[in-house]
């Protein structure tokens, strides 16, 4: 079980005031890892997107083992409605925020001789959607990509990048579309296990990327998805 731990490890979650970023916090904490939480409201405050906030607080936790880059937002508006501040403000945390974070972690976990970074992608990365949301649609198939281009750059300083890719899950994030019967049942017809992942099998499959189960492990999205992008 040592695999599935992170005894003596340091990990920086960002977004960890609520959601996905809550529950991967509390359970990285329970693998033995200190965890220091960053969010815009609580814990080490810090908007993900300014690069001078970002060096701030990672400059409060000292170099860490294990980065999640959980911070994200969407704006769900179509192509024609969506105005441009609000496609950079998308852009800008869900990317800019991954890649700031990111190398700023990197430089600590080069220093420790290595590390491990998991982003929060989405199915919406690989996947044009089931309503339109571009400004997200196009910032997770980003985050995917730069996991790769990460991986390849940070694999000689044994730093791991992985990223997760969950479909829809019940936060304040999706709180609309759990709220909307007709969007709900889309959903689920594409939800071929039946069965919506909940909070903490997001929190699992990210302490397996970020712990030394997964030390062969680099460069990959992995879906937790109930089926959605096997179709
Ligand atoms: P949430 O809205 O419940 O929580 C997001 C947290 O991030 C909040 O605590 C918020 O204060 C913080 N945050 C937002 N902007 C920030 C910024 N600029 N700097 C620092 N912190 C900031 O969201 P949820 O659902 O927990 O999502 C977490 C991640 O998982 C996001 O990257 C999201 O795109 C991704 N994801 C979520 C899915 C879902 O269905 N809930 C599906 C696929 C991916």
């Amino acid at each position: 079980m040592e695999l599935f731990g992170l005894q003596g490890k340091t990990a920086a979650v960002t977004g960890a005031a609520r959601g996905i970023g809550k529950a991967t916090s509390d359970l990285l904490e329970k693998a033995g890892a200190r965890v220091f939480r960053i969010d815009l409201d609580e814990g080490i405050r810090c908007d993900v997107a300014d690069e001078t906030q970002v060096e701030k607080a990672f400059g409060e936790t000292g170099p860490v083992d294990i980065l999640v880059n959980n911070a994200g937002i969407a704006v769900r508006k179509n192509a024609f409605e969506l105005s441009a501040a609000a496609w950079d403000r998308v852009i800008g945390v869900n990317v800019r925020g991954v890649f700031l974070c990111s190398r700023i972690a990197a430089r600590g976990m080069k220093e420790k001789g290595g590390g491990a970074i998991v982003n929060l992608a989405s199915i919406m990365g690989f996947s044009g959607g089931l309503f339109p949301n571009p400004a997200y649609q196009a910032s997770k198939g980003a985050v995917v990509n730069l996991t790769r281009a990460l991986a390849l750059e940070f694999a000689e300083h044994g730093i791991r990048v992985n990223a997760v890719a969950p479909t829809f899950v019940r936060t304040d994030l999706t709180t609309p579309i759990f709220a909307n019967p007709s969007v709900l049942e889309k959903v689920m017809q594409h939800t071929p296990l039946g069965v919506l992942p909940e909070v903490d099998d997001i929190a699992a499959a990210i302490l397996f990327l970020a712990g030394p189960a997964a030390r062969c492990i680099t460069g990959v999205t992995l879906p937790v998805d109930s089926g959605y992008l096997a179709r």
